[in-house]
């Protein structure tokens, strides 16, 4: 009998999860939280079998923990065959090999966003860098102006954040998503009329008319790609820098051999990746770890505990950049697998080599950092780095 107790919704969990996780893994690996009534699984087998197990295991009733409210469905809340016809629709444009192309475009903006700062010495790298990176691209991708990247980003920042100890979307989240539906209704009806333009909003556009979507699963599509394209990488690029600075012989390492860059931004999702959790909804009595799971019930696939699992991997505990498995659930796996991988890890990687090549030594400042609070994303909100100002950099 296991004495364990775990609720995500509690910060007090949030900023060293670790223990708690080992603890679940060992001791209670399918774990019931009988407050809110949702089962959690925790070791790295257990995980990968629930989702390749689609039918008994569904995304259709959302990937959280907590009711979905007032959101339209998307590619992330359905299963086939709508999931099927959804992904296809944009799957060839976010592969590798269009993803490649992105690179200089990616590292001119992560130039122009480090330069004003390389003369001070310091630089917040979430507000300053890494919350601004993705969300460019992706406002880029996706068709929409610069001008209103701030806008998009407080908004879906809300959309993420969880309250304290409640079990559902606060209201600011609830009025951001509303926010977002109508800021894409009047994206869409300013190109009315207008020849189709090369971007994932006319193509989404072209195929309503079409008949591939609907408008609904249009607004749906530009929610899931504005929050999965910004949240998670701007955390996973804070959580490498922290991790750094945390392990001076590995970012050591990435000084003699730049080639194991990519693989630094590989092992920081293993080891502290920013998808903590992501949800499924039992459609079928099943029975796991000797306990009957009803049909109806939520569950959280721990991610980032699997990540951690000593069952799978070697020295589970240490970070270490030198590994090279990709094997990690960090982006997910099978059918819901992250569509947005190959943007996220291209970003992470032009991101740190151009933070460790404008500021070498850079310091996390311990009392500065905060930390964003959601069941599902783990990361922080401020990371202030200290170094060596440059003097052969115009501000
Ligand atoms: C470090 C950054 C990222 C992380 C950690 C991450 C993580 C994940 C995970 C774990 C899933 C699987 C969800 C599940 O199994 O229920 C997922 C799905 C998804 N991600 Fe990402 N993601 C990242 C970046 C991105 C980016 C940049 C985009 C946008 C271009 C994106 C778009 C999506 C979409 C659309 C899905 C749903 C795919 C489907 O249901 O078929 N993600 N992501």
């Amino acid at each position: 009998m296991t004495t364990v107790e775990f609720d995500p919704f509690d910060y007090r969990y949030h900023d060293d999860p670790y223990p708690i996780y080992k603890q679940l893994r060992d001791e209670a690996p399918l774990y019931w939280n009988e407050k809110h009534g949702f089962w959690i699984l925790s070791r790295y087998e257990d995980c990968r079998r629930a989702i390749q197990d689609f039918k008994t295991f569904c995304n259709g009733q959302g990937q959280t923990l907590e009711p979905l409210k007032g959101q339209v469905p998307t590619v992330l809340t359905t299963d086939p065959p709508d999931h099927t016809r959804l992904r296809h629709l944009v799957v060839a444009l976010f592969a590798p090999a269009a993803v490649a192309s992105m690179d200089a475009l990616v590292r001119d903006l992560a130039r122009e966003l480090l330069a004003p700062h390389l003369v001070a010495g310091r630089i917040d790298i979430i507000a300053d860098f890494a919350a601004r990176l993705p969300m460019a691209i992706i406002c880029q991708m996706l068709g929409f102006p610069r001008e209103d990247e701030d806008q998009l980003r407080g908004w879906t920042d809300a959309v993420v954040h969880r309250d304290e100890g409640v079990f559902e979307m606060p209201e600011a989240g609830l009025q951001a998503t509303f926010n977002l539906y109508q800021y894409y209704d009047k994206a869409i009806a300013k190109r009315a009329g207008t020849p189709p333009r090369d971007d994932v909003l006319g193509k989404l556009i072209e195929d309503e008319k079409a008949g591939k979507l609907s408008h609904e699963e249009v607004l749906g599509y530009l929610y899931i790609l504005s929050i999965a394209g910004n949240e998670t990488t701007t955390k996973l690029i804070g959580n490498m820098i922290y991790q750094l600075h945390h392990h001076p012989l590995q970012k050591a390492l990435l000084f003699q051999d730049p080639s194991l860059i990519a693989s630094a931004v590989e092992e920081t999702m293993r080891f502290d990746g920013p998808t903590q959790m992501m949800a499924r909804t039992v459609t079928r009595e099943v029975e796991v770890h000797g306990q009957t799971l009803k049909p109806g019930q939520k569950i959280g696939l721990l991610f980032i505990s699997a990540n951690r699992d000593e069952r799978k991997w070697p020295d589970a505990e240490t970070y270490d950049v030198r590994r090279t498995a990709r094997d990690h659930l960090g982006f997910g796996a099978g059918l819901h697998a992250c569509l947005g991988a190959a943007l996220a890890r291209l970003e992470a990687r032009v991101a740190l080599e151009e933070i460790l090549a404008g500021m070498p030594n850079f310091v996390v400042d311990e009392s500065a950092l905060e930390r964003m609070h959601s069941p599902s994303v783990r990361g922080y909100t401020k990371v202030v780095l200290n170094f060596t100002p440059r003097g052969d950099v115009a501000a």
